[in-house]
């Protein structure tokens, strides 16, 4: 499998870090548009593979696309970041011409590519790549909820004051500050419900630590979070590889699924090596429908502001 990363910042870096150290990937091609650096990130990070025992193999690239021919997956980081104290909405001016540039030069390439798109406003990016590629929906997958559960499972653990890996549960809909909806009814701790443990009122604390992660890490760091991101792409991209038809909220296009059309926002899907296997529907409580279609509301308005 040839893996493309486009971005060789923070995020894209911790993507072709974790799946290089997964080894499940023969190639990973690093590239971004600023001179040398992408060639430098990946040289690094080839010095990292007998200590960490992968063979992988990560060159780096400066915005030639030829390099990245026959991509079996291409992830799209390039654009900017937000800084303390912005939404991840005020990306949207230059992140969407960046985007859309990189998608189309990526399928120039390599007609057959499944794209991840975690360049912000994440849900906006993955509808105006769907819109502009014609690509089927299955190839287009945003990722978002997959990092939001993770942050979610790590507030929950931590407010039961349990091992993570005795929690499960999943954050839906939009990946902004206001329109995720953490799963709160269905999340549990080795298969009981974690209302059985935790007050009506820890659990909104939870929901809301989770909804503001993300901003909580830009005002600690002064940039947004790399390492979560790119374990989180990475553990897509393998589900790819290896056709695990594994369960991941991703940011996905709707035609009808959840009462949605038209709009590309987080579901519960199977991901394999086609990419989108298929959308679960799974039944939500009425408060989670609210939120859901409150959600759909904010990402519409930021689809909004696209030229398409
Ligand atoms: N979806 C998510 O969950 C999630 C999580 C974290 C960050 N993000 C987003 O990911 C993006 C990248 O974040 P980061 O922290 O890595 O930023 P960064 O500034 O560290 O890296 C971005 C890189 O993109 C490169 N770039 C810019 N334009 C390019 C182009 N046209 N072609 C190729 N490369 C180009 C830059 O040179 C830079 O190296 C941001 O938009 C951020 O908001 C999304």
């Amino acid at each position: 499998m040839k893996v493309t990363v486009v971005g060789a910042g923070a995020v894209g870096a911790s993507c072709a870090e974790y799946i290089a150290i997964k080894n499940f990937a023969s190639e990973v091609v690093v590239l971004d548009i600023k001179e040398g650096f992408a060639e430098g990130k990946a040289m690094d990070l080839m010095q990292t593979a007998s200590l960490n025992g992968f063979d992988t193999k990560i060159t780096g690239i400066t915005n030639d696309y030829s390099k990245t021919a026959g991509s079996d997956v291409a992830i799209i980081t390039s654009g900017i970041p937000r800084k303390p104290g912005m939404t991840r909405e005020e990306l949207i001016g230059i992140n969407a011409g960046i985007v859309k540039a990189v998608s189309s030069s990526l399928l120039e390439h390599s007609p057959n590519v499944i794209l991840i798109v975690v360049s912000n406003p994440m849900d906006t990016m993955t509808y105006l790549v769907h819109k502009t590629t014609g690509l089927p929906k299955n190839r287009i997958i945003g990722m978002g909820g997959a990092l939001d559960s993770a942050r979610f499972k790590y507030r929950l653990a931590e407010a039961l004051e349990a091992p993570i890996s005795d929690v499960d549960g999943m954050v839906i809909g939009g990946h902004s500050d206001t329109g995720m909806v953490p799963l709160t009814a269905h999340a549990t701790r080795n298969s009981i419900k974690v209302s059985e443990f935790l007050s009506e009122e820890r659990l909104a604390q939870v929901s809301e630590d989770t909804k503001v992660g993300g901003a909580t890490l830009t005002k600690l760091l002064g940039t947004s979070a790399w390492y979560a991101p790119g374990a989180a792409v990475s553990s897509m991209v393998q589900a790819i590889a290896c056709d695990q038809k594994k369960m991941f909220p991703c940011s996905a296009f709707l035609e009808g699924e959840y009462g949605l059309n038209d709009i590309c926002i987080g579901v519960p899907v199977l991901l394999g090596k086609n990419g989108i296997e298929k959308i679960v529907k799974i039944e939500l409580t009425e408060a989670e429908k609210a939120k859901m279609k409150e959600s759909a509301e904010g990402v519409r308005k930021t689809n909004g502001l696209l030229t398409l």
